[in-house]
Parts: structure tokens; C-alpha cells; sequence
């Protein structure tokens, strides 16, 4: 048996944060005796009736002594004068750490005490987390489960000591962050302190008014929410609020010059920028879980969070579908609205995880941006010249194109700027867009590893047109350079060894910009100006390509997926499956906003063959192919890709991660530098199960994840999908769609 963390932790205080850390400690086993200090002795009866602990005293100095873990949970105020009298009584080797809401004046706590030399074992410490009961009787086993506690290290702090405390607190099930003080003080100053003082203070407004028994009589759930929190102890907040005086009261600066921009907007009926205010601030609110969890302070920690579970069994894939709207439509609705003059409106936008990254940045930015509701977008562009610099780094989440995109537009102003990313996009190369921007005379740096994001800006620069030959056929890196050629003195233009989506093309005309398109070469000329306009964004036919590989490996299915995008750059999945020999019908072509539309039905009438797939179609299919390994497996004789190193590169290596699924899942598959062979297993006029079932990794990638789900549809065991909660990135109703066409998924958290 190991030996437990701890031989015997002192506790001084045994409130609601204490007794709940010794819960843990009992429970998990973390210490072979715990003892406990408190001034009343109730406290510590009723503590000892609990089995909290095997022994109570009233002196400190009774408890801590022969103890290697001593916790202050006390009111951070005694601290000092409870030092003072332990010190004699600790050994080099004591740990000793607080559970204060204010970590600066607990370190100046153990100066007045130690002076400069402060013991290697002491790590002040901060649980977020509480309620407004208080005692020991409040305690929790699980208060601290799923909540962060920061751990305040300092530059005497021994390694041994910070290790065993992150190790105890893990056994809570809390997310353990380390920072520094400082950082600490004004972090907890805006989440928590002044939040708290606005819950008093508001409750105190109205509790001096006349009125004040109607106003809480007929107190609806806004108020109640808002002030639950100055419910909690007077005492303790009294303290924080001159303990952290500084940081509060800068705090409090700031919330003043907001509260008088909203007045102020109120009072001049300004009811565009109030939109543009009250939008900024859902959005933010909405999101910042999820932008949070990402975020690279977390990543050590980071626990998947979601799952699929793909039962086999025999599946009907059947009915008609509207998948959600294009991706790469989505995103440039937003970046040409927003440098456009006038107002656009979007419909059909995708409400994804990526182009509200996009969406994001963008009001970040200071543009006014109304929804997105049921895909409809309102962005009163600002102009060519009217981006403001955002208040801090530009969070772009999963997503490859807006980071590139956005890195020929950020060139261009006047300001500098940061944009970072999640786990997947901070490994994806930078160096393809920083190089021709460069050459156009921006000045940015990708300070990654290995030119990987974040990638830092220095704005004000003078662009000048270039021409550049791009070396991998690339949607966004032409992008980018075309986007900074509108701040750029004269010609930008490109030309590309195959041609690639072209939607920046097309968009930018719809907005009334001049592009030319001769061959492979397009080009613009700088310092024009875009005009708003409507945009309908088309359903995204990467999407769509899901369903039509399930429908064409599935016997007697029978999909429709409705006025799908076929812009002629995004086609090839199309032309590979009828390669292959799918049943696949394109109807009802037509044109919506400026892109071709058309519904495309697919059956499984019958088995796929395995072919070479056409290198000139790996552009026009580049997103689909994870898809089509699918497809490839089921199919009958060798598929083999060449030419598509570029699948290495996007939010996974896709030619690896998708082989190593295939392996895992029981076919035979090698992949290759710029592709893969894959033996089909398919047999003509038969529909058996083709996959084994197993467990994939997704490696952060959307594709992956629903690729994957759809091998569910031919499999004769099941397949666990690890890390799916990136398909929210650009097909968040996949699940839904995906079951209603006849796939049993089950999502788990
Ligand atoms: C996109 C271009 C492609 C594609 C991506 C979206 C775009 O990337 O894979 O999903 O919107 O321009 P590359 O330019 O890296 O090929």
C-alpha cells in the first residue's frame, strides 16, 4: 500500500472551506492523522462528533506541532498573529498554505513575521469555491469537485511543497491553476470582488428606497440572481474589500466608465451601438466557457469532454436534410460586412463554434454586430478604416481560416494586435501567410514553437502589392494576401498551382469590389472600398458530405440534402463518389446570394469500387476526405490518394489520425507522404459489416469525429469516438441530423 500525502494536517479554522478539505483528506485517504485548531471549543466537539478530526485544541500550538501540512482557514486578517505564534513550532519541512480570497496580504502577513526569508513550504492558496452557508456542518466532500483552485507560488516556494499541494487539491477534484499574487489579486478582483460589492450595493440602493417593500415584493428573478450573492458574510467581504483595496478600486474605476457608456447610450436612444453593446456582452457570456477551457493556462489539466458511443446494428439512413450553413461563407459574411460601408444582412449563417470565433473577433474589434439568430446576421460595417484595436488578444479558437484570413487584414491597420487559438490550431503552420504579408511590408511574427500561432502583429505599417506564386494550393493563404492587397498600394494578385475555393473572389465582387480571375491568376487593386449587401449563406457541402457517404455505404438508404453549395471549388466529393460508383443525383440547381445551390440525393443501391482518386479534384474535395476513407473502406478493390499532402496540415494530420482509426477499426491501410492506399473491403451486392468497432482518438478534430460516426452505419461492434466536443465547431446539429436519419449516437459529457 502507498503511504498516504500527508502524516498528520493541521487545520486552523474549521468553517465551511477547512472542514470540506479535511472530508477530502478522510476520504481520500491523504493523511494518517488530522487535527484541527479553532477558538471555540464547540467547533471543535462538534468537528471530533463528525470524525473531522482526532484531536481539537484551542491553542494553535498544540495543533501544528510534528504536523507536515498545517491549512489557515481562518479569516485571512488573524493570519499574521496566528504565524507569530505557530512559528517556533514548524519545521523546515512544514507545508503550510491558506484558503484566502486575497493572496497579496497574506504574503505580507508572513513578512511582518518571517521577513525576507520566507520557509520553501509556504504556498498561500485560493479554492474558488464556497456557498452561503458557513460552519463546520456546511461542509462538503465534493464543494471543491469541478471548481479551480489557484495555487500563488512564490520565488521561495520549494518545488516539493508546491507539488504535494497540487497533488491534494487534485484528490478534491478541482482544477488546479498556479499564478502569481499579483495576478491573483486583480484576476479575483473583477470575477468575484466587485461582482460581490455590486450584489451589496445594489440590494442597499434599494433597500434605502421608500418603496422598498413593494420593490422586494414583487422582486423578479433578475434581481434575485443578482444579489444572491450578498447574502454571504459581511464580515469576510468587509475584510477582502480593504485587503485587496487596490485592484478592487481600479475595479470599481472601470465599472463606473462602463455604467456611463451604457447611460449615456440610453439617453441618446443610440440604439444601434446599445445592439452592438448588449450583443458584444451575450456573446461573451455565452462563450467564455468554452473559449476558457481551451485556453493554453489550462491546457496541462485539460480533460476531454465529450464522447460518441455508435452501437452496431443494422441502420435504415433515410430523409431529407438541411445541414447547416457554409463555413467558409460564414466566416467572410462577417469580415467583408464589417469593412464595408453600410449595413449587411446574412441569412443561413452558421452557427458554429469557428465562424463565431470570426463573428467574435470582429466586436472585439468595435464593429456592431445583432445576432446571429436562426442564422440571421445584422453587421453595421464600419468601413475600410473604422477597425478599432481590441482590448486584448483575439481568441480564434479551432479555426485555421479566420487566423489566416484575419492575419492579412490585421496587417493592414492601424493598431496592433495577438491572435491565439486552442490545442489543434496552435500546432498548424503559420509561416504560409506570415511570408507574402511580410513581403507586402507587414510586419508579423508567429511566435509558436515551430511558426505556429499566436501569431503578433505590429500594425501601422505600409503595405505594398505584390505578386506571389503560392506554393500549396490554399483557399485561405490566397485569402489572406488578397485581403491585405485592399489596404495595399496598388496591384495584389496570386496565382495558384490548382484552383482552390473561391469564395473571397465571388464575395468580394457581391460587396461591389473588383477582382479579376484570368486563369489561375487573380488579382485587385488596393485603396477601392466594399459596398454592404445581403448575403445567403449557402448549406455547407462539407457537411453534407457526411450524410452522402453514409448514405452511399448503407444498403436502401435514401438522403436528400437540400439547397447544398455546389460553387464548382467545392465539388469534388461529388465527382469522387460517382468516380467510385455512388448513386448520387444533383437536383434542382439553382442560384442563391451570387453561389450556385442544389439538392443532392444519394441511395445505397449499390457497392462502391475502389479507384485512384483524381489529384486534380484533391482541392476542389480537400475538407472531405476524411469522409471518404470511409467510403474507401467499404468500397470493393484498392482506393488509392496521392497528391494531398496538404491533409497532414489541417486540424489534425488527417492522412495519420484517419489511418490509425482504419487500423483500429480492421482495415488494412498504409499511409503514404502526400496520401494513403486503402484495401476496401466491400464485396459487390453484399452490405456486411465492414468496421470492428474500437476506440478513436479525434485529435481535436471535427472531421475526424463525424467520419468516424458514420463507419458506424457497417460496423459489427462498437465505436467509442474520444473528444468529440470540437464538431460544435462547424456542424452543431450533426448529432441531431445524424439520429434522425437512423444513426444510434449517444453523446456522454
Ligand atoms: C478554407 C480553406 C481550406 C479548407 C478550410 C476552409 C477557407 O483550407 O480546408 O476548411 O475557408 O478558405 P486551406 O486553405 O488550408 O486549404
Amino acid at each position: 500500500m502507498s503511504l498516504p500525502l500527508f502524516e498528520k494536517v493541521a487545520f486552523i479554522g474549521l468553517g465551511l472551506i477547512g472542514s470540506s478539505l479535511a472530508r477530502v483528506i478522510i476520504a481520500e485517504k491523504l493523511a494518517n492523522q488530522i487535527v484541527a485548531s479553532t477558538r471555540s471549543q464547540k467547533t471543535l466537539d462538534d468537528a471530533k462528533a463528525l470524525g473531522l478530526i482526532q484531536e481539537g485544541y484551542t491553542n494553535p500550538i498544540d495543533a501544528v506541532q510534528g504536523a507536515d501540512l498545517v491549512v489557515l482557514a481562518l479569516p485571512v486578517r488573524a493570519t499574521q498573529k496566528v504565524l507569530e505564534i505557530i512559528q517556533p513550532y514548524l519545521s523546515e519541512k512544514t507545508i503550510i498554505t491558506d484558503v484566502g480570497s486575497t493572496k497579496a496580504n497574506v504574503v505580507e502577513a508572513a513578512k511582518a513575521v518571517y521577513g525576507d526569508a520566507l520557509p520553501e513550504g509556504f504556498v498561500p492558496g485560493h479554492p474558488i469555491a464556497g456557498s452561503e452557508h458557513t460552519g463546520v456542518h456546511a461542509g462538503k466532500v465534493d464543494l471543491f469537485a469541478h471548481h479551480k483552485v489557484i495555487l500563488t507560488p512564490l520565488p521561495s516556494s520549494a518545488d516539493w511543497a508546491i507539488q504535494k499541494l497540487i497533488q491534494l487539491w487534485q484528490a478534491s477534484k478541482a482544477e488546479v491553476i498556479c499564478m502569481d499574487v499579483e495576478k491573483h489579486d486583480e484576476v479575483l478582483a473583477h470575477t468575484s470582488h466587485l461582482p460581490h460589492l455590486m450584489a451589496f450595493n445594489l440590494v442597499e440602493q434599494l433597500a434605502n428606497r421608500e418603496d422598498n417593500l413593494d420593490i422586494f415584493r414583487y422582486a423578479a428573478g433578475g434581481f434575485r440572481d443578482f444579489s444572491r450573492i450578498a447574502a454571504s458574510d459581511p464580515q469576510m467581504w468587509h475584510d477582502i474589500f480593504f485587503a485587496n483595496k487596490k485592484a478592487i478600486l481600479n475595479a470599481v474605476d472601470g465599472f463606473e466608465k462602463q455604467l456611463a457608456v451604457i447611460r449615456k447610450l440610453i439617453e441618446d436612444e443610440n440604439s444601434q451601438a446599445l445592439m452592438g453593446l448588449l450583443g458584444h456582452a451575450q456573446a461573451a457570456r455565452q462563450h467564455f466557457n468554452h473559449m476558457l477551457a481551451n485556453r493554453p493556462l489550462m491546457e496541462k489539466n485539460k480533460v476531454t469532454t465529450q464522447q460518441f458511443t455508435i452501437l452496431p446494428g443494422k441502420k435504415n439512413f433515410q430523409g431529407k436534410f438541411s445541414v447547416p450553413g457554409d463555413k467558409s461563407v460564414s466566416h467572410r459574411s462577417i469580415m467583408f460586412g464589417a469593412i464595408a460601408e453600410g449595413t449587411t444582412h446574412v441569412t443561413g449563417f452558421l452557427e458554429g463554434e469557428d465562424a463565431l470565433a470570426t463573428l467574435q473577433a470582429f466586436r472585439d474589434m468595435g464593429v456592431s454586430i445583432e445576432g446571429p439568430k436562426n442564422g440571421e446576421v445584422t453587421i453595421h460595417g464600419v468601413g475600410m478604416h473604422g477597425l478599432k484595436a481590441p482590448a486584448s488578444e483575439l481568441y480564434m479558437g479551432n479555426s485555421g481560416t479566420s487566423m489566416r484570413l484575419l492575419s492579412g487584414m490585421l496587417s493592414a491597420q492601424k493598431f496592433d494586435s495577438v491572435m491565439t487559438g486552442d490545442a489543434s490550431l496552435t500546432k498548424r503552420p503559420m509561416e504560409r501567410i506570415a511570408k507574402p504579408l511580410r513581403e507586402m511590408g507587414a510586419l508579423l511574427q508567429t511566435t509558436g514553437d515551430r511558426g505556429t500561432p499566436p501569431i503578433s502583429i505590429t500594425g501601422n505599417q505600409k503595405l505594398k502589392g505584390i505578386h506571389y506564386d503560392l506554393p500549396m494550393a490554399s483557399a485561405q493563404v490566397k485569402s489572406g494576401i488578397l485581403l491585405a492587397g485592399l489596404w495595399a498600394e496598388g496591384e495584389t494578385s496570386v496565382t495558384e498551382p490548382e484552383p482552390t475555393r473561391d469564395h473571397s473572389e465571388r464575395m468580394l465582387r457581391a460587396f461591389g469590389y473588383e477582382v479579376k480571375t484570368e486563369g489561375n491568376r487573380i488579382s485587385l487593386q488596393g485603396g477601392g472600398k466594399l459596398t454592404a449587401t445581403e448575403i445567403q449563406v449557402p448549406s455547407d457541402i462539407s457537411s453534407a458530405a457526411f450524410f452522402m457517404v453514409g448514405a452511399a455505404i448503407t444498403e436502401g438508404s435514401d438522403v436528400t440534402l437540400e439547397a447544398v453549395g455546389i460553387n464548382p471549388t467545392r465539388t469534388g466529393v461529388i465527382e469522387i463518389l460517382k468516380q467510385m460508383g455512388a448513386d448520387i443525383s444533383v437536383e434542382n440547381e439553382r442560384i442563391a446570394g451570387g453561389e450556385p445551390i442544389a439538392d443532392i440525393r444519394i441511395r445505397g443501391s449499390r457497392t462502391l469500387k475502389g479507384i485512384h482518386m483524381p489529384e486534380d479534384q484533391v482541392p476542389l474535395a480537400i475538407d472531405e476526405f476524411p469522409a471518404l476513407f470511409i467510403a474507401a473502406a467499404c468500397a470493393e478493390g484498392q482506393t488509392v490518394l496521392t497528391g494531398a499532402a496538404e491533409l497532414r496540415v489541417k486540424e489534425s494530420d488527417r492522412i495519420q489520425v484517419m489511418a490509425d482509426g482504419l487500423k483500429i477499426m480492421g482495415i488494412d491501410c498504409t499511409p503514404t507522404d502526400d496520401g494513403i492506399i486503402i484495401e476496401g473491403k466491400g464485396k459487390s451486392g453484399e452490405w456486411d459489416a465492414i468496421f470492428t468497432g474500437g476506440e478513436i482518438e479525434s485529435h481535436h478534430d471535427h472531421r475526424i469525429a463525424m467520419s468516424f460516426s458514420m463507419a458506424g452505419l457497417r460496423t459489427s461492434g462498437e465505436i467509442k469516438i474520444v473528444g468529440t466536443e470540437t464538431v460544435a465547431t462547424s456542424f452543431p446539429t450533426f448529432t441531431e441530423l445524424a439520429t434522425e436519419a437512423g444513426l444510434a449516437i449517444q453523446v456522454t459529457e
